[in-house]
C-alpha cells in the first residue's frame, strides 16, 4: 500500500505527491470488524478518522435506549473532526457496518495540514455544509412526513452516501439491514419490511439479497424526496 490510496479521498484528492506522501506517513492504519464500536460518545477524543474503506453508522441513543442513526459515511469519507475542532468529547457513536479499513490522524497534525494546505480545510468546510444541509432535511422529514415518506427519504440519504449511479439507475450494494434503517427514519423494522415489499411490487426497488436498485433515481426523488 502506498501513498496512492489517498487520491480516493475528497479532502485529500488535489494535492501534490510529495504532500500526499508526508500525510500517509503521519497516518496510522487501523481495521474494524463489522458491529465494532469505532468511537464512543462522550469519550474524550483527539484523533480524526478517514474512511478507506468501508462503511459506519453514526448513532446515538434516545432517552428510552433506542437508537438513532443521524448518518451513514461510507469510503473516503472523514469523521471525528467535531472533538477536534471544539475540544468537547465525542458527538455519537460511530459503529462499523461492515468490516472497515480507516486511517487515523493526531489532532496537532491534523491541525498542522489545515494550516499549511487551506485547500484541505476548504474541501472539509464544503464537505462539512454538505453534512448540515442533509441534518437540516433530516430535521424537516422527521417532523413533517409519515413513516412511509421517511422511509423513502432514508433510501435516497443511502443512495447519496452509499450508492452508485449509472443509466439512471442507482445501485446500492452491502444495503444496512432493515433495522437500520428503521432507525435512520425514527420506524420499526416491521413497517421498513412492508414499504419495501410495496415499493418493489409498485416497481420502484429491486432487491437481490443486500443489493437495492431504485430503477429510476430522478423519478423515485421527485416523488418521494
Ligand atoms: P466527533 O464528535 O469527534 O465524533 C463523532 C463523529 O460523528 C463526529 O465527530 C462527526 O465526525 C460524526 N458526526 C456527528 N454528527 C454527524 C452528522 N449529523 N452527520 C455526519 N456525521 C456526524
Amino acid at each position: 500500500m502506498n501513498n496512492s490510496v489517498l487520491k480516493n479521498i475528497p479532502i485529500f484528492a488535489d494535492l501534490k505527491d510529495e504532500i500526499l506522501e508526508k500525510i500517509f506517513s503521519l497516518m496510522q492504519k487501523r481495521l474494524y470488524k463489522r458491529n465494532n464500536m469505532i468511537l464512543m460518545e462522550e469519550d474524550v477524543g483527539d484523533t480524526l478518522f478517514i474512511l478507506n474503506q468501508g462503511s459506519v453508522k453514526i448513532t446515538r441513543l434516545s432517552d428510552d435506549g433506542r437508537e438513532v442513526i443521524l448518518s451513514i459515511l461510507g469510503d473516503g469519507d472523514f469523521f471525528g473532526e467535531m472533538s477536534i475542532f471544539d475540544g468537547e468529547s465525542r458527538s455519537a457513536n460511530v459503529i462499523a457496518l461492515e468490516d472497515s479499513e480507516v486511517f487515523v490522524l493526531k489532532r496537532g497534525d491534523f491541525l498542522d495540514l489545515l494550516e499549511k494546505h487551506p485547500m484541505i480545510a476548504i474541501a472539509l468546510l464544503q464537505e462539512l455544509a454538505i453534512r448540515l444541509r442533509r441534518s437540516d432535511q433530516q430535521i424537516e422529514g422527521l417532523s413533517l412526513s409519515d413513516a412511509e415518506n421517511r422511509i423513502a427519504m432514508s433510501i435516497i440519504r443511502l443512495a447519496e452516501d452509499l450508492g452508485v449511479i449509472k443509466l439512471g439507475q442507482v445501485i446500492i450494494d452491502n444495503l444496512p439491514f432493515q433495522q437500520d434503517i428503521a432507525n435512520m427514519a425514527g420506524t420499526s423494522r416491521e413497517t421498513v419490511s412492508r414499504m419495501l415489499k410495496l415499493l418493489d411490487g409498485k416497481g420502484w426497488i429491486q432487491r437481490k439479497g443486500r443489493r437495492l436498485i431504485i430503477t429510476n433515481y430522478d423519478e423515485f426523488v421527485k416523488e418521494f424526496g
